[in-house]
């Protein structure tokens, strides 16, 4: 395994790397902040183009991966899908369809960024659905800025920062990804992102729900057989009290239930009202060990965690932010062909 393997490859699941690839991406990472920090050149995608295809809003991943292009002497594109002439339907009379569109963007761009969820599709999977086709047609790389299903540059970026903040050493510490209430009505790609990563990473894994908020059942599936082959552990929990106790790391965000797209965001918001009390205070916090606050934003302040939570010594969220830039920088170098 050498990283020069990583050339080409998309990034649209979390289990489309293997560890021993994330492992390498980390290095990477370390080299590229260490360059930044220390205000030496790292060039290494001069002249490269990266295509930003955003059908939903961003600020952390279009201003790291934007930056972060600049940072490695190429460009980053943004385009918004309403001002192209694409059609996600591939049907006749509907609009340019995805193969053509991904074919004719790969003659222009070094790698493809594509962030589609939540309202911009109408059942769960479909975002999935649309980012494989850009893979198998598009001849460059393709990189999930955020889907229905995965997140894997925010997954890398959290695995990165609980091996910064702690020591490099995460086997066996328990995470605990909690359900927490908000009016946002939020999807599932950054929970079940960072449960599969930390499974992947021999961590003691908790996902805590109330329980209409099963996730995913194949991605489920994944951080068992994922937590079986790191020798860590993953279990779900509906008692929220019960899953913190111990915890080193806690991740509170609120994600909709499987049936969101069958009954809607009324009906979806009607069920989470019976969960306000699922909120990351110090009260909760004070049942962990100890409990890091790790949050890949935006966060609801007052909802999914409390001001001082957000605030306090414990959490880690703007170092987290940060750490998209450099992760992402190693993604677009190991994807996109870069040298150091
Ligand atoms: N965490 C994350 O993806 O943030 P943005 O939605 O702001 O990009």
């Amino acid at each position: 395994m050498s990283w020069f393997d990583l050339a080409g490859r998309n990034l649209i699941s979390e289990v489309d790397w293997t560890r021993e690839e994330y492992d390498i991406a980390m290095k990477v990472t370390d080299q590229l902040k260490g360059a930044y920090y220390s205000r030496k050149p790292h060039r290494t995608l001069e002249d490269k183009t990266f295509a930003m295809l955003f059908f939903a809003g961003s600020t952390r991943t279009r201003m790291s991966f934007e930056t972060g292009m600049t940072q490695l002497g190429g460009h980053a594109q943004f385009l918004n899908p309403s001002t192209m002439r694409m059609s996600l339907e591939d049907k006749p009379g509907a609009g340019e369809t995805v193969k053509d569109t991904a074919k004719a963007m790969a003659r222009f761009c070094d790698g493809i960024g594509i962030r589609l969820l939540d309202d911009g599709i109408d059942r769960y999977g479909y975002a999935d659905e649309v980012m494989q086709k850009f893979g198998e047609h598009a001849e460059v790389p393709v990189i999930n800025m955020a889907s229905d299903i995965n997140h894997p540059c925010q997954s890398l970026t959290d695995i990165y920062t609980m091996h910064e903040k702690l020591g490099g050493d995460v086997k066996g510490k328990k995470i605990v990804v909690m359900w927490a209430y908000t009016p946002w009505i939020r999807g599932l790609c950054s929970v079940q992102g960072t449960a599969l990563i930390s499974s992947m990473y021999g961590m003691d894994v908790v996902v805590a729900h109330p329980p209409e908020y099963d996730m995913d059942p194949n991605v489920m599936q994944q951080c068992r057989d994922l937590a079986k082959a790191s020798d860590g552990q993953f279990t779900v929990e509906n008692d929220l009290d019960k899953a913190l106790e111990g915890a080193t790391v806690v991740f509170p965000r609120n994600w909709f239930t499987m049936d969101r797209y069958q009954i809607g965001k009324e009906k979806e918001h009607e069920i989470a009202l019976k969960y306000k009390d699922w909120c990351y205070t110090a009260e909760k916090q004070a049942l962990t060990d100890p409990g890091y606050l790790l949050q890949c934003m935006p966060v609801d302040r007052g909802h999914e965690a409390m001001p001082d939570v957000c605030d306090n010594d414990r959490s880690w969220i703007y170092d987290q932010a940060e750490n998209r830039l450099h992760t992402q920088k190693a993604i677009m170098t190991l994807t996109m062909g870069g040298r150091l």
